[in-house]
């Protein structure tokens, strides 16, 4: 049994892998335990551009909601947000734009309960549990009405969260229902595991057997989570290639394994 640091909520189980943590292992962060250790050093054995994969992801984020704050977005809906590590949406969007109000939400207890630590005295962001496939209570919470105007443009990331959902559980129709309920000029940001080669769909047996299954889907497949709104250039692409900056390195962009867009609602 793995010992339980004062932080982690009883509700955590500290002996299977989960992948907030494995992520936030592959990032170089402190919020993993031995099993989620073990587990990431078992993928990066096999997919050893599994810690790039994750790297390249996160500098998308950073770019899109830079993207987002260029064009006016001044309030940010997270879903999926993971474990803080460097680079969250609020310090981005704070940085940039000090009034820009971020909520975030997580399935997970333990990134719930780091980002809570994070956020600290920051009266303009907060984090809620809740589960994206239940877009009702997310959108009805208490933190949504203060931190949130729908009146007015807002950003909806769900940035490498998507492969966690099957299509049984309709994801579908949840990012469907957060598309309705945001108002003209607000944008969508999405991400989302692609395989290329084989030795990646042999880690996503091993992600399978996670607390947290994962499957890869196609650009055609992401496509379709886009409905109702215009993707913006380029469109669906390799994690590097979206909007690089000057100084990026977009050689072998599959080596993300993440392909990625950024929308406007017409
Ligand atoms: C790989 S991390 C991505 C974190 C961050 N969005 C990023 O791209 O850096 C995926 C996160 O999604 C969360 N997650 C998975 N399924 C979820 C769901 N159905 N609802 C909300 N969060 C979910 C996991 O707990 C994890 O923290």
């Amino acid at each position: 049994m793995t010992e339980r640091p004062s932080w982690a909520p009883e509700s955590i189980d500290l002996d299977r892998p989960n992948a907030a943590r494995v992520y936030d292992y592959l990032l170089g962060g402190a919020a993993n335990f031995e099993k989620d250790r073990e587990f990431g050093e078992n993928l990066l054995r096999i997919a050893p551009e599994s810690a790039t994969a994750a790297r390249l992801n996160r500098a998308f984020l950073r770019r899109a909601v830079k993207y987002c704050l260029d064009n006016g977005i001044r309030q940010f809906l997270d879903i999926g947000s993971g474990i803080p590590t460097a680079g969250n949406v609020h310090e981005i969007a704070q940085r940039n734009e000090p009034s820009a109000r971020v909520l975030y939400v997580d399935r997970e207890p333990v990134a719930v309960t780091h980002t809570e630590l994070m956020l600290k005295g920051n009266e303009n962001a907060a984090v809620i549990q809740g589960n994206l496939i239940e877009p009702e209570p997310i959108l009805a919470s208490p933190e949504a009405a203060r931190l949130l105007n729908f009146d007015e443009p807002i950003a909806v990331l769900m940035v490498a969260v998507l492969h966690f959902l099957p299509d049984d559980t309709e994801p579908q129709r949840a990012v469907a229902r957060y598309v309705d309920a945001i108002t003209p000029g607000s944008h969508l940001v999405l991400s989302h595991v692609a395989l290329r080669e084989e030795q990646a769909a042999e880690a996503w047996e091993m992600y399978k057997k996670s607390t947290t299954p994962a499957l890869p889907r196609t650009r055609a497949q992401l496509a379709e989570f886009f409905a109702g709104t215009d993707l913006v250039e380029p469109g669906i692409v390799w994690a590097p290639e979206w909007r690089p900056d000057p100084d990026d390195d977009t050689n072998e962009p599959f080596r993300s394994h993440i392909i990625c867009g950024v929308a406007r609602k017409p």
